[in-house]
């Protein structure tokens, strides 16, 4: 049972790093196959907090070793400086692999990010601004530059040059912005050749042998799935696969090797940047979520959107990524509500609908329908077992599972390691 993957249900900050720290101490690989410093996963453990945005949250397990799949696109000023980081801290980061077919976030996707984001004005993605998108554009019209090239001048320079020769055209006569040297750019990168050398690796073919001796491999997805490129609320997304297929495309691993897919559900739901979101709250429900919840962004510090549970994307996300197990977070936040309103279906422009509309335009009109289930008072942050749990929270677990369509395995009940209780194991 060697492989599995830990992904995002909902838009993202469903509580990945907590739950990937909780099993990095028993897994031999944690493996980022997706994204990049995009993504904020908070670990705490003990009295330590982390905040990790690029490395895999199995670097926090002695025995495990991290690896960055060559599906993330990586900027390398933020990765030393997050290994330092974490090195000051007394972390060893020392196993560290980094596949040399990654992307590399150059200086000048990070401006056509912000740029873009500029110009479209009310229309934006509201993006991380973290140079993510252009990167993946660049990588598929093939203008990419890869780890690999910052061994080789010659083909680095080559291929600065390929990408800056129409990005500069549109800098300068589009955005009115100054064009960018070739040399500085080829200058910066091969500043980062030697300091990132020692992590570099075949990390498809270290996986593949790994799994082959049945060592246990868990990937780590950053965002989420309705933040998919293909599945998600697109153009209201990410752009890369954080949906299960994207652990095998970007790790380089097969399907058949996959075992156990973990979906991790937050109690309730948000969203950062702009798009659709059905339950979203304007009022000081919303409101107490975001406070009692600490819904701020890792990466970003905005303040995340806050709203209901919502079981049609809970479904969504069991059929699009095959789930075979739900990690339900931040159950303990909804301590304290007389009733909790969950979204069962949708209507949409009159009419009852119980599972996602492939529709943009019927998504944006969608309005929930809400069943109430009765909450409850009791603190239970310290609940080790279900039955810890007041009667009215675990009924709320269990019809969650219900309408989700997976077993509901795990549950949060604080952002520590050990607050956390264990129904199904998960290896
Ligand atoms: P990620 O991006 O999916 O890793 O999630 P983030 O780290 O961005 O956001 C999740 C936040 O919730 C973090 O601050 C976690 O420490 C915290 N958290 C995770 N699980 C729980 C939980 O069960 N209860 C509470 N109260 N907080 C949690
Ligand atoms: P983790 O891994 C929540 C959102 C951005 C924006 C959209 C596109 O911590 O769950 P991008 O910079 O990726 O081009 O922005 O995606 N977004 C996230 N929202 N959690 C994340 O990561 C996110 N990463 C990107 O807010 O709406
Ligand atoms: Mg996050």
């Amino acid at each position: 049972m060697p492989a599995l993957v830990l992904l995002g249900a909902q838009w993202g900050d469903e509580g990945k790093g907590k739950a990937t720290d909780l099993l990095g101490g028993s897994v031999d690989y944690v493996v980022r196959y997706q994204g990049g410093n995009n993504a904020g996963h908070t670990v705490v453990v003990g009295d330590q907090k982390y905040a990790l945005h690029l490395l895999p949250s199995g670097i926090l397990s002695p025995g495990c070793t991290p690896v960055i799949g060559n599906g993330v696109v990586v900027d390398p000023s933020v990765l030393l400086s997050e290994l330092s980081g974490l090195n000051e801290r007394g972390v060893d980061t020392s196993k560290l692999l980094l596949s040399g077919n990654a992307h590399i976030i150059t200086p000048y996707n990070v401006t056509v990010d912000k740029v873009t984001e500029r110009f479209l004005g009310k229309r934006k993605i509201g993006t991380t601004g973290r140079g993510i998108g252009p990167t993946y554009a660049d990588k598929i019209n093939r203008v990419g530059i890869r780890v690999q090239d910052l061994y080789d001048e010659s083909i680095l320079t080559q291929k600065v040059e390929a990408a800056l020769d129409v990005k500069n055209q549109v800098l300068t006569k589009l955005y009115n912005r100054r064009a960018i040297a070739v040399d500085q750019v080829v200058e910066e990168l091969l500043g980062y050749a030697d300091k990132l050398a020692p992590y570099v690796a075949d990390t498809v073919l270290v996986l593949n042998q790994a799994l082959e001796e049945d060592k246990v491999v868990l990937f780590e997805g950053g965002q989420g799935t309705l933040l998919d490129i293909d599945h998600g609320t697109y153009p209201f997304v990410t752009s890369s696969n954080p949906t299960a297929g994207g652990a095998c495309t970007g790790a380089g691993v097969g399907p058949t090797k996959i075992s156990r897919v973990i979906g991790i559900l937050k109690a309730y739901t948000t969203r950062v940047g702009a798009g659709p979101f059905p339950t979203e709250l304007f009022d000081e429900d919303g409101e107490a979520l975001r406070r009692i919840g600490g819904e701020r962004g890792v990466t970003t510090g905005r303040d995340r959107r806050c709203g209901w549970f919502d079981a049609v994307i809970a479904r969504y996300a069991t059929r699009v990524n095959g789930l075979t197990d739900f990690f339900l977070t931040k159950l303990d936040v909804l301590t304290g509500w007389e009733q909790i309103p969950v979204c069962v279906a949708y209507e949409i422009d009159g009419k009852r609908v119980e599972e996602l509309p492939y529709s943009q335009t019927d998504f944006h009109h969608a309005k929930p329908v809400y069943e109430m289930l009765p909450g409850w008072s009791e603190d239970i942050s310290k609940a080790k077992s279900f039955s810890d749990l007041p009667k009215n929270a675990q009924a709320y677990v269990k019809a969650l599972e219900e309408m989700s369509g997976a077993p509901i395995s795990a549950i949060g009940v604080g952002p520590g390691r050990d607050e956390t209780i264990e129904i199904n194991s998960f290896l």
